[in-house]
């Protein structure tokens, strides 16, 4: 299988083909990251002062907008930067219920961000490190199951590509490290909901995952062993993946938005290929 798949488009709003949409959903759900070569999000000439990495507080990851509306991490308070961010996340949510009609009932719009700051050379801890091959997993906000899903576009005004490192498939990656996953406490994770640290009760799925985030980052012999394919997304063009399943590293490059969206398994075309229902096989039990 390779990591990725090209579609032809260029239009964030459908319809689509059948037979794209049909490639599109088969791609994604077996675990490619969707390539769209042709699909730039374009600013506006206003826009052109957003593209400064001045605009980030410094805390937290990146800058982001709250489906409220709510700004977050911005070093100050711009109605622009807030448009913008704004304009991709309504162009984000026009590809994917264009692309994937089957999602539009349970599709949930998430968070929007926006990453001007250049990635490599950032200082991390192990675990926030991005650049080591990882799968997204939430540690206050409790899944149960459900799809983490991300649309990115690189919006760099002059040739730097985002760089990313994809792994392997997620059963691979899951049968080598989830062994040394340790396994979660009830008792924890209803101290962590009755204190507020998490938004909800934690399943065991969440801390499956969070366990696969965490020891795959800090496994250097892993990280160096591990197959993977470097790959190089030029600015003017958006991708999109199941980062839940995905194994993935952001390397290098500066000025990307980012959608991330949750889905029920359910809604999928094949909920078998959801983490979920890989990790419920492994382990011979329900896990949310
Ligand atoms: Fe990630």
């Amino acid at each position: 299988m390779d990591a990725l798949q090209t579609l032809d488009i260029s239009s964030w709003t459908g319809p689509f083909a059948e037979d794209q949409r049909r490639d599109a959903i088969a791609a994604l759900e077996s675990g490619c990251v969707l390539f769209l070569p042709r699909l730039p999000f374009a600013l506006r000439p206003e826009e052109a002062p957003l593209l400064t990495p001045d605009l980030f507080s410094g805390r937290a990851k990146n800058i982001s907008l709250d489906p409220s509306g709510k700004l977050k991490h911005a070093s100050r308070e711009t109605s622009a930067l807030q448009a913008m961010m704004q304009r991709f996340a309504s162009s984000a949510v026009s590809l994917v219920s264009g692309l994937f009609p089957g999602y539009a009932a349970t599709l949930e719009r998430a968070r929007t961000s926006y990453r001007p700051v250049e990635i490599a050379g950032r200082k991390q801890s192990p675990i926030h490190d991005d650049t080591r091959l990882h799968v997204d997993a939430f540690p206050t906000r409790p899944m149960r199951g459900r799809r983490i899903m991300r649309l990115f576009s690189n919006v760099h005004p002059g040739d730097v590509p985002r760089v990313w490192n994809v792994g392997e498939p997620f059963a691979d990656m899951a049968a080598k490290i989830l062994p040394r996953v340790k396994p979660s406490s009830a008792a924890a994770n209803w101290f962590r909901a009755a204190t507020f640290q998490t938004r909800g009760l934690r399943s065991p799925y969440d801390d499956m995952m969070m366990g696969l985030h965490d020891n795959a980052k800090l496994d250097m012999d892993y990280q160096r062993a591990t197959p993977k394919t470097e790959i190089r997304f030029p600015p003017g063009t958006t991708w999109l993946c199941y980062t839940d399943q995905v194994m993935h590293a952001a390397l290098s490059g500066q000025f990307v938005l980012e959608q991330t969206f949750h889905l029920d398994v359910a809604a999928m075309g094949e909920p078998a290929r959801a983490p979920i229902r890989v990790l419920e096989k492994m382990t011979g039990r329900s896990l949310a």
